[in-house]
């Protein structure tokens, strides 16, 4: 009999964990809560909330669950994985006391800072007062940090005093992102490339995954709202070899031996957002959970059975694991609702979603969709995610525009200009 597995979320990188999953010889069966019309297809969506810990534990013990993947970092921050693990069940994902890694900017600045991690110098601050002093002497630009999970919304680049202030009100005073706020980090603006990198962790060992690169800002040129991703592409060619040693010796294997140290043994996924700055690589952040939409464009270069590679990692076997990524390249375009990150309409069919049907060379990857009559419908901000694969990145570029051709609803929107940096490698 093979396993069966629960994938918890509903967006881009749930439904690229559920395609990966379905590659897996030891899966028979994948359920995904809530999932949407995408994940329908390869999984059962569960009506379950992510937040709804109990629920799922009792679904996932009387469906005869064998393995619980979570792509959500709300799920993780609150704690899913000791309800799961008290309860005697498997689950792939870091303990609230490591989730924290991502949870608390504060917690990991100063997990940095005592272990000698690179990353922008910062101070904490837990009233407003404190940090509006803090600034008046403050180099600026400066950067200013919600300390608390805030849809990613809640880190602000600040270019002069007077909207640092602005900023340091947003989020201590007016609680734009509530609790996040009570505290925040003010931190050293940085320049430099940004990289993303995950890796798998078993408490003790790392693997790290092919390197992507993420689109954040919702216009083309970098210009616009900071969105949840509008386009990825992999690997990322200013992720060198000396990038990679660098980052090998200071960054990656320092972290997982802090944490442990720290009695908060990590065991899931580390996403590492650096910069690769003029002084070398620093961490600006990490995350506790896959990228979204890194995974679009990681997972499918995957060459290894990515249950494998959970159960390793829950077992703390990672080491004897072989991690292999394809010598190729992938590009995701997100096509979202116009207005997106703002306002937008939903609730539009969704045509040419056949094309995609057994290609083996390009991917769509649901995010905001649902299934109304049968039909896929739109029903959020980003709606898909169309990746493509090539022999290098211009190729998979290429390939990936094509293939959003393919596809059309009303109001569709993309950024014309993924992968650009290419050209400039
Ligand atoms: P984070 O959520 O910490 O990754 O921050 C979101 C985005 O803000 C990053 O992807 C960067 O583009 C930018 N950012 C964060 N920290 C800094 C920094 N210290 N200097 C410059 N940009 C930053
Ligand atoms: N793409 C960035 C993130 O998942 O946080």
């Amino acid at each position: 009999m093979g396993k069966k597995v629960l994938v918890i979320g509903g967006g881009g990188r749930e439904h690229a964990l559920c395609f990966k999953i379905s590659k897996s010889p030891l899966v028979e069966k994948i359920y995904c809560a809530p999932g949407n019309a995408g994940t329908a297809e390869i999984a059962e969506n569960v009506p379950i909330g992510p937040m709804e810990f109990d629920r799922l534990a009792e679904f996932a013990a009387s469906n005869g669950i064998d393995l619980t993947v979570v792509g959500m970092d709300d799920p993780l921050v609150g704690g899913i994985v000791d309800v799961f693990t008290a309860k005697g069940l498997r689950i792939f994902g870091p303990a609230k006391n490591a989730a924290i890694l991502e949870g608390s900017k504060a917690f990991s600045k100063d997990l940095m800072k005592k272990y000698g991690i690179p990353t922008a110098a910062y101070e904490t601050f837990n009233n407003a007062d404190d940090a509006l002093k803090y600034l008046e002497t403050a180099p600026m630009p400066t950067v200013l940090k919600a300390d608390g999970l805030a849809l990613g919304k809640g880190v602000l680049i600040c270019k002069d005093l007077e909207e640092a202030k602005a900023g340091v009100k947003e989020l201590m005073i007016d609680k734009q992102f509530g609790s996040a706020g009570d505290k925040i980090v003010i931190e050293e603006f940085m320049t430099g490339r940004e990289v993303s990198v995950l890796s798998f962790v078993d408490g003790k060992h790392i693997k790290i995954m092919t390197s992507a690169q993420d689109h954040k800002r919702a216009k083309d040129n970098d210009e616009g709202l900071n969105t949840g991703g509008m386009g990825t592409f992999s690997p990322s060619p200013f992720y060198t070899k000396e990038v990679d040693k660098f980052c090998k010796e200071y960054i990656y294997q320092k972290t997982v031996d802090a944490m442990a140290k720290e009695g908060r043994e990590f065991k899931g996924i580390i996403f590492f957002g650096l910069m690769l700055t003029a002084k070398g690589p620093r961490v600006l952040e990490y995350n506790a959970r896959f990228g979204d939409p890194e995974t679009q464009v990681v997972l499918p270069r995957m060459k290894n059975d990515i249950v494998e590679v959970f159960e390793a990692c829950i077992d703390g076997t990672l080491d004897k694991i072989d991690l292999q990524f394809e010598d190729n390249a992938a590009v995701c375009v997100v096509l979202a609702s116009d207005g997106y990150p703002e306002k937008y309409e939903k609730g539009f069919e969704i045509k040419g979603l056949e094309n995609f049907a057994g290609a083996v060379d390009k991917f769509v990857f649901h995010a905001g969709t649902k299934s109304v009559d049968g039909k896929a419908v739109t029903s959020g901000g980003r709606v898909l995610g169309v990746t493509a694969l090539g022999s290098d990145l211009k190729e998979a570029r290429k390939n990936a525009y094509a293939a959003t051709k393919l596809i059309d609803f009303s109001n569709k929107y993309m950024r014309n200009d993924i992968g650009k940096a290419i050209d400039e490698a």
